[in-house]
């Protein structure tokens, strides 16, 4: 029995055994002259998987979103994307920093804004003829909104109705692919759609490292420029693109079992008397108002700490999240439902 369960991310996983191998026995050689073997294998792979023409290699998801969104806008052209959105809200202003664009978050549900949204915001409403709305971002899963899955109608609405504004659509797909195992289908049939697309391979994939930017060969070009620019330009990062070889034949079909172990999770902890809202568990993520509780945030998460279980902040003050990831077995979940709502609900019960 583990001492404390890790929910707070699925991002503090380890390389597996059969990942370190992997990463031992790579085929490397030197990147930036595009001479790594299993980089070009990855990002092969990777463009097939969503559809899009080409792929490059990247450090991180963030660097992936920042050259995507560079891509698409002048400076003093405009950012539209959902408030609470990993872009606008975490990237440290990157879209101001690097690209020189304004931003627009528009409040959403779920994670989602509407087509309409999108025309509104991209309709003229200063007398500058040439400010514009030029890209829009869209995540999925959404992060901040718990793990929430765009519905395939909704995004076919907002990405047709940025195309129709000659907007571009950037997908930030961090998590695309629990996106794509939350409604069965192929990640390119959320990913064709977009003129650019971010996937991680740190977050639920398993990998210490890496994140891929798709699109057409005609962009991938623009962004290996940038990639030197960023000094994301690598050597021999066939090292950890092999970890990304490996995490796409060995990690992505285990992805549904996070997501039954996230539900498991969420129907023990609401039959144990915790706050819980079932239907917003569409993924890997299970979020906790502990406002009802009488409990503040830092106190939720010492309080679960000492009782031997990690869970994490979120953007909302009062609400916590737990997390299912590749080091979660089906006894931790059993551990966690035990441990939460004893942690949670001790001064509740008086
Ligand atoms: C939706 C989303 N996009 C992008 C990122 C950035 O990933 P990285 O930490 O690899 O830069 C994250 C990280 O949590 C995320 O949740």
């Amino acid at each position: 029995m583990r001492a404390v369960i890790d929910l707070r991310s699925d991002t503090v996983t380890k390389p597996t055994p059969g990942m370190r191998r992997a990463i031992a026995e790579a085929e490397v050689g030197d990147e930036q002259k595009r001479e790594d073997p299993t980089v070009t294998a990855l990002q092969e792979r990777v463009a097939a998987l969503l559809g899009q023409e080409a792929a490059v290699f990247l450090p991180t998801a963030t660097m992936a979103n920042q050259i995507a969104l560079k891509l698409h806008g002048r400076p003093g052209d405009v950012l539209v994307a959902e408030e609470h959105s990993h872009v606008l809200v975490y990237e440290y202003g990157g879209v101001a920093a690097h690209a020189g664009l304004l931003t627009l978050g528009v409040p959403g549900l779920a994670g989602r804004i509407s087509s309409d949204q999108v025309r509104a915001a991209a309709s003229p409403s200063t007398k500058a003829a040439d400010q514009r709305v030029t890209v829009l971002s869209v995540e999925n899963t959404h992060n901040n909104a718990g793990g929430r899955v765009w519905p395939l109608d909704e995004l076919e609405g907002v990405v047709g109705a940025a195309h129709e504004l000659g907007l571009a659509a950037h997908l930030d797909g961090a998590r695309l692919l629990n996106a794509s195992t939350a409604l069965g289908v192929a990640p390119a049939e959320i990913a064709s759609r977009f003129d650019t697309v971010t996937l991680c391979l740190s977050k639920g994939l398993g990998c210490p490292l890496g994140a891929l930017l798709a699109s057409s060969e005609e962009l991938i070009d623009r962004a290996w420029r940038e990639k030197h620019l960023f000094g994301g330009a690598m050597r021999q990062a066939g090292i950890v693109a092999a970890a990304g070889v490996y995490a796409l034949d060995h990690h992505v079909e285990r992805l549904a079992d996070d997501h039954a172990r996230a539900r498991r999770l969420a129907e023990a902890l609401a039959a144990a008397g915790v706050p819980m809202e079932l239907d917003r568990v569409e993924t890997n993520f299970v979020q906790i108002d502990v406002a009802p509780l009488g409990l503040d945030r830092s106190d939720a998460l010492r309080q679960l700490r000492d009782g031997g279980v990690g869970l994490s902040a979120t953007i909302r003050p009062t609400v916590i999240r737990a997390v299912t990831h590749l080091e979660i077995t089906d006894e931790d979940i059993e551990q966690a439902a035990e441990r939460i709502p004893a942690a949670l609900l001790a001064g509740v019960r008086g």
